[in-house]
Order: structure tokens, then C-alpha cells, then sequence
């Protein structure tokens, strides 16, 4: 089953008349929440965000916090899967193509949920290759938009070389990766962009962040240049559905040891204790780190 506008329906039954903004704009906005045994993980991060995309793009949010929180769980329940990804995007609506906003039109709600897809257990233990290339996006890659064809260019560059993830560089620096933010380590020391406008203002970053800080790793946001990534001794990419991963090869070239090191051990440990404890508490409790 999946969610659109107000009904619960069978997926082939999902219907949006093609002149929705979405279809012929890109104009609407995302989000992805991962779900460990029927309990959505972090899931007022997700909808705050939700509700900030919408704001910055002026798109009418058609549900409260309450309405959301409702809607997400019935989905879940709905799937006969216990771990998910439940997706939900909110368009601007169906109106005559005109780039400027339509007056008095109903934002479009469409959701699903699929089984989620975690990293194998082997790339978890032995890391991943990653490639890298300009960030050529837009200036407001901190709102989480459906019109997603920067990153899926920049992605298949690093699909077509077999490797996970492509890590973009704006003027000299690290900004993210396709799909995931990143993280490099330096001498104990983890480094990662501040948030701003250049990158997405990750939920599982935010995770990292606060499992760092409660657990002693020293943690600093600054410009890091692509000279300091490419001499790392470590690189993690993190995102809701890739939790937290080591890239052990740039473009071709050893990272460190060329093998997952100490601070990603410690990192993806914490990560895991962080899930199961989320997981005990139940759906409706919020946890922190
Ligand atoms: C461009 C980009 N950056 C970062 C992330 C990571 O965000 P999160 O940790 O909230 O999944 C994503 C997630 O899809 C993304 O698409």
C-alpha cells in the first residue's frame, strides 16, 4: 500500500494527472526516514526538515507534525516488512504549466515505504570506493528538492566506476557526495562542512555529530580542502540508508591504510548501540545520544 493525498491505495492505483509541478518542474520537496523494526529512526528530525524544505520553498505544508507522525505510522504498519525506508515527497500541486506559483492549488502528498537497504556486511567491513568531481549543483543544497538531476548525474560518474558514492568539491573544498554527507578523520580529529547552504543538512551528520561529542571524539565543522581529503587518514560517507560508511579508495588511491580505520570502528559501533536502543524505546519516544 502507499499513501496519495489522503488515501491509502495499492501501489498501481497511485495516480497524478501529468501536469502536476512535480512532473513538470521538479517542484516539490522530499524525505527518506529509515525504520529498524517498525520504529521510525529520528523521525521529528526528519519532519522538522520536511517542514523547513517547505518553507524555504514556499510550498503549503497540508499536515501538522501530529498528521504526519499519524499517516507514517499507518504506512509502516501497512508493509509486511519490519525494516523500511519510508519515502514521502510533497509537490506544489497541479496547475497550467506557468513557472510562477499557482494560486489556490492543493499541494500533491504521495508516500511509500520499501524494505530498507542497509550496506552489506561485507562493505562494512572492508569499505567502499568513491569517486570524485566538481559540485556543479545549485546554491541551496540544504533544501531537500525533488529536482534531484545534479545528483543523479554526479552519482552515475561514480556508478559507471563500480564505486558507492561520488565526492563533490565546490572552489577547492569538500561540500558532500551525491547522496550522502561526508566526513574525514586527520590525525583523531573528525572533520566535516559546516551546515550551510552548500550541503543537505543530514539527519545521520546530525546522528555523528551528537554520538561524537557524547562519547569523547574530537569533532570539529570547518572548510575542509580537497587537498586534506585526498591525505585523510580516514573517509566516511553517512546517510539514513547508508548509516555510516568507510570509503577506503578515491579515485583510484589508497585512503589511509586502504582499509575501515579506528574512528569508523568506534563510530559505526556507536551508530549500531544507537539503533537497538531506539529500537527498545518503541515508536513513539524520542532518544538521544
Ligand atoms: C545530497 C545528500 N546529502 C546528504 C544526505 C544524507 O542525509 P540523511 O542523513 O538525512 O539521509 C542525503 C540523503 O539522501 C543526500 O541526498
Amino acid at each position: 500500500m502507499v499513501f496519495l493525498n489522503g488515501k491509502f491505495l495499492p501501489l498501481e492505483d497511485a495516480k497524478i494527472p501529468v501536469l502536476d509541478r512535480g512532473f513538470i518542474f521538479g517542484d516539490g520537496v522530499y524525505e527518506l526516514v529509515p525504520v529498524y523494526a517498525r520504529v521510525p529512526f529520528r523521525l521529528d528530525e526528519h519532519l522538522a526538515r520536511l517542514e523547513r524544505s517547505l518553507g524555504e520553498t514556499r510550498i503549503r505544508n497540508p499536515y501538522t507534525r501530529a498528521q504526519w507522525r499519524d499517516v507514517i505510522f499507518r504506512l509502516v504498519d501497512e508493509q509486511p516488512f519490519e525494516d523500511q525506508g519510508v519515502y514521502f515527497q510533497v509537490t506544489r500541486g497541479v496547475a497550467k504549466r506557468d513557472h510562477a506559483f499557482p494560486k489556490n492549488v492543493e499541494p500533491t502528498v504521495f508516500m511509500m515505504s520499501n524494505p530498507l537497504v542497509n550496506p552489506p556486511r561485507e562493505q562494512v567491513e572492508k569499505g567502499a570506493a568513491a569517486v570524485s568531481a566538481q559540485d556543479y549543483r545549485w546554491q541551496r543544497c540544504d533544501i531537500k528538492s525533488i529536482s534531484l538531476i545534479g545528483n543523479c548525474l554526479l552519482r552515475q560518474l561514480s556508478a559507471e566506476s563500480d564505486a558507492a558514492e561520488t565526492l563533490l568539491f565546490r572552489d577547492g573544498k569538500l561540500t558532500e557526495a551525491s547522496a550522502s554527507n561526508v566526513f574525514a578523520v586527520k590525525r583523531g580529529v573528525i572533520l566535516s562542512p559546516e551546515k550551510d547552504r552548500r550541503i543537505l543538512p543530514g539527519i545521520t551528520y546530525d546522528l555523528i555529530a551528537e554520538l561524537a561529542s557524547a562519547n569523547g571524539m574530537p569533532i570539529e565543522f570547518r572548510d575542509v580542502a580537497e587537498a586534506e581529503v585526498r591525505a585523510a587518514d580516514e573517509l566516511w560517507v553517512s546517510s539514513s540508508s547508508k548509516e555510516v560508511l568507510a570509503i577506503v579508495e578515491l579515485d583510484g588511491r589508497r585512503i589511509g591504510d586502504g582499509a575501515p580505520g579506528p574512528l569508523f570502528r568506534r563510530m559505526y559501533e556507536l551508530y549500531q548501540d544507537f539503533k537497538h536502543k531506539v529500537m527498545r524505546a518503541g515508536k513513539r519516544e524520542a532518544v538521544s545520544a
